[in-house]
């Protein structure tokens, strides 16, 4: 049995969400699935009065690096199974505790009107960083201000200047609820995000100790320079964390892997960018240490969730701390922070 605090979080949750009684939700479960999740969202959607429908999948095609489904775009279990894919289609809401892919099946089911929440992190996680209407419309707002824009710049202390133009693809928005039809989204999360325009990306990116670099889920120790130009890493430099970056990268023997990807900020002030370090690896999706109010993430590699067409397995996201952002000259972070009225207005 779930705890009284999860099964709570969980209510409040698929409430935002729109769950609501005489729809179907299918829970999707895959391997790793958290046994107190998987039983907190069949108590949470019953109770809702939603028919609900459970469906276990098994072992993805691919043997995947540690695991890890944020690591490594490609086909999962799902990929193929066209009964699976049609009762998604044909139900309401998708409760995803294993990890759809994002660039194929998951926009088939999102676009039959299906919403997805996806559900990845512990309990605890999750008890911690219920969503609110607040957050959502915090997130909307600073969406909108990204929508509008055509050039995004991020300067940092530590050698950061990096340039991109705006407006190919559409905005990336996770306020951890799906209360629209065709919504996917992922909980605990809140940022905002957009990829640049192709082959826009220019200048360099420091990295620098106390960013994290995800998958690793590591902190990075020594300052990692990496040259953009024309929308794609160049070059990787600096001490062991470049080293060790530049070969994971290299094992997938890709060159899109390469590319600059999704670009945005987060919103969440429950979140903490020391949170990561507290956690077991296999424990957490670190969605808090891409969520923490004022972080700028970096992120590279695969474009098709945002409708483009690469379609790179290797894909990183790295949260930065202390960098400022303009927004078509217009200030939004200021050394980490959000700039007054970013917060939301
Ligand atoms: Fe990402």
């Amino acid at each position: 049995m779930p705890s009284l605090k999860l099964l709570e979080a969980w209510r409040q949750t698929l409430a935002l969400s729109r769950l609501a009684p005489g729809e179907t939700a299918v829970i999707l479960a895959g391997p790793i699935a958290d046994p107190a999740n998987l039983a907190a969202a069949k108590l949470a959607a019953g109770e809702a009065g939603a028919r609900t429908l459970a469906i276990e999948l098994g072992e993805a095609p691919t043997i995947r690096l540690a695991g890890e489904s944020t690591a490594h775009y490609g086909p999962t279990a799902l990929t193929g199974n066209r009964a699976a894919i049609e009762a998604m289609k044909s139900a309401d809401m998708v409760i995803d505790l294993m990890g759809i892919d994002r660039g194929s099946e998951q926009r088939e089911i999102l676009e039959a009107g299906t919403r997805i929440l996806l559900v990845k992190e512990p309990p605890e996680v999750l008890m911690r960083l219920v969503p609110t209407p607040e957050q959502k419309r915090r997130v909307a707002a600073a969406a909108a201000r990204l929508g509008r824009a055509r050039s995004m710049t991020v300067r940092s202390g530590s050698g950061t200047d990096l340039t991109v133009a705006l407006g190919e693809y559409p905005c990336l928005v996770q306020y951890g609820f799906a209360d629209e039809p065709g919504r996917w989204d992922h909980w605990p999360s809140a940022f905002v995000a957009t990829w640049p325009n192709e082959g826009t990306a220019n200048g360099t990116v420091v990295l620098d100790r106390g960013d994290a670099i995800l998958p690793f889920k590591e902190y990075v120790r020594s300052p990692v320079a990496l040259t953009i130009r024309d929308g794609y890493i160049r070059a990787i430099e600096g001490e062991f964390d470049a080293l060790y970056l530049g070969d994971y990268m290299a094992q997938f023997r890709d060159s899109e892997g390469y590319a600059v990807s999704h670009l945005g900020w987060g919103l969440e002030p429950r979140a903490h960018w020391t949170a990561l370090g507290l956690y077991d690896k296999r424990q957490s999706n670190a969605m808090e240490a891409r969520s923490f109010a004022g972080n700028f993430m970096f992120s590279t590699g695969p474009n098709a969730e945002g409708g483009g067409n690469r379609r790179t397995p290797c894909h990183l996201d790295i949260p930065m701390r202390g960098c400022s952002l303009w927004l078509d000259g217009e200030p939004v972070l200021d050394a980490g922070e959000l700039v007054a009225g970013e917060e939301g207005a």
